[in-house]
């Protein structure tokens, strides 16, 4: 038996905004964002779409595989939710046709939250074999305009299907982990984006990733030569660069631009386009990896570094399964992405701007946007209400 994933699959929103006009309508250089943090591309997401419609559409595909009466829980993370009380998942709950025989919860630590849930469905079905979790991580990362963050926007679903049949990736016992107090990205209720200290952030990153490593050696008595691949969370491609060299000079590796691409494989392709998705994107950075790196990997240890601002930083593993090629959407995925469509400058501002507005309303119709199969299509009497496109 090995527990772990034996589906994913990612939803990001059908529109996004080019850097090089980000960075033309912001006065800065280009070279900045492509190669200074390593983004080409951020996903907008546009004011009919919120974490409810992008997870709903991120496990779709899985639901159209498995039946969903088999799911026994959902464990759904993020931290852009859209209530106080009633969980997000509730509402996927509903729209995925899962059975009531099955258990919700919402969980949050920042983009940490992907990777608690994660644990904790392995934990479940380690304990009861006939467990099959749907992990979903979804969010919408959101700054204030003008700010240095903005850049770093985006936003994206990743949907896992978490049983005793690891069809793509094996998860191994023993993590390291990191927890401290800090304030270096946070967001207070009474706010619609993030507050950032963000070279502070970086710097908190980092320290994480060292001490969830050291920790993580106590545990596994791993070697760096261990592992095939890396995969990071991604709030921008550099940090994961960055955070690599760092692990690379702890392990006294040599780090050069060879050795690091080496390591990273094609773990960073997606995330450059899609950008901060907060919880879902250390798993857009395994999706990618998986899908596009030119090296079969079935058998090999890939090392994943999970980081939550706040700040809770976790180091674990996985096996690559033998037949995962088989298993992966990837053909969807590429679709998905390859057929985005482009927004001008304005049409971003004024995506983001209405985005805010639906949030904070309490009646509204919302246009038709997004060509999701899921969508938000008001908000009638406090209540979210939800359509599928009849295909
Ligand atoms: P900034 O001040 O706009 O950028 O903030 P900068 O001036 O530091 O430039 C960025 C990089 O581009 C620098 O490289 C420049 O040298 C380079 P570095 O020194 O860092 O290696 N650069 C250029 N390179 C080539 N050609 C050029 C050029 N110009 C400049 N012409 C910052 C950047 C990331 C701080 C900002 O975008 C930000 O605050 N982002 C949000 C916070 C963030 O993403 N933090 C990451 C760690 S925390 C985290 O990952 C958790 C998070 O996901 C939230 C959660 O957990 O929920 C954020």
């Amino acid at each position: 038996m090995s527990v772990g994933i034996q589906r994913i699959s990612f939803y990001t929103a059908p529109f996004y905004l080019d850097m090089s006009e980000f960075a033309q309508a912001r006065g800065e250089e280009r070279d900045k964002f492509h190669i200074g943090i390593g983004q080409d591309q951020m996903s907008v997401i546009s004011p009919d779409e919120d974490i409810v419609t992008l997870a709903a559409n991120a496990a779709l595909p899985i639901m159209q595989e498995f039946d969903p009466k088999t799911i026994t829980a959902v464990l759904f993370a993020t931290e852009s939710g859209i209530d106080q009380s009633k969980s997000a998942g509730a509402f996927v709950h509903g729209l995925l046709g899962l059975s009531s025989r099955c258990r919700v919860v919402e969980l949050k630590h920042a983009c940490y939250g992907g990777t608690a849930a994660l644990q904790m469905a392995v934990n479940m079905v380690r304990v009861n074999t006939s467990e099959r979790v749907l992990v979903i991580a979804a969010d919408v990362a959101r700054y204030e305009l003008g700010s240095p963050g903005e850049a770093t926007q985006g936003c994206g679903a990743v949907a896992m299907l978490i049983s005793n049949q690891a069809d793509i990736l094996a998860i191994e016992a023993g993590s390291g982990y990191y927890t401290e107090d800090v304030m270096d990205f946070w967001r207070p209720n009474y706010r619609d984006t993030a507050l950032v200290d963000g070279k502070y952030s970086t710097m908190v990153y980092l320290t994480a990733l060292k001490y969830a490593w050291q920790y993580f050696q106590e545990e596994r008595h791993l070697a760096y030569n261990d592992f095939a691949r890396f995969c990071y969370h991604l709030p921008f491609t550099k940090m994961a660069i960055k955070a690599h060299s760092r692990l690379m000079k702890l392990t006294e590796q040599e780090a050069n631009e060879a050795t690091i691409e080496q390591a990273m494989g094609s773990s960073l392709r997606y995330n450059r386009t899609v950008g901060n998705s907060y919880s879902a994107s250390l798993y857009f950075g395994l999706i990618s990896l998986l899908e596009n790196d030119a090296e079969n990997l079935a058998g090999q240890r890939i090392g994943l570094f999970s980081y939550g601002s706040g700040c809770v930083g976790e180091f674990f593993s996985g096996i690559v399964a033998d037949r995962y090629r088989d298993y992966l959407y990837t053909t969807k995925h590429q679709t998905l992405l390859a057929a985005r469509q482009q927004l001008t400058f304005s049409t971003y501002l004024a995506f983001y701007k209405q985005f805010g507005e639906v949030e904070r309303n309490d009646n509204i119709e919302i246009a038709h946007y997004t060509n999701g199969h899921f969508r938000l299509s008001a908000i009638r009497a406090h209540k979210r209400q939800y359509v599928q496109q009849s295909s």
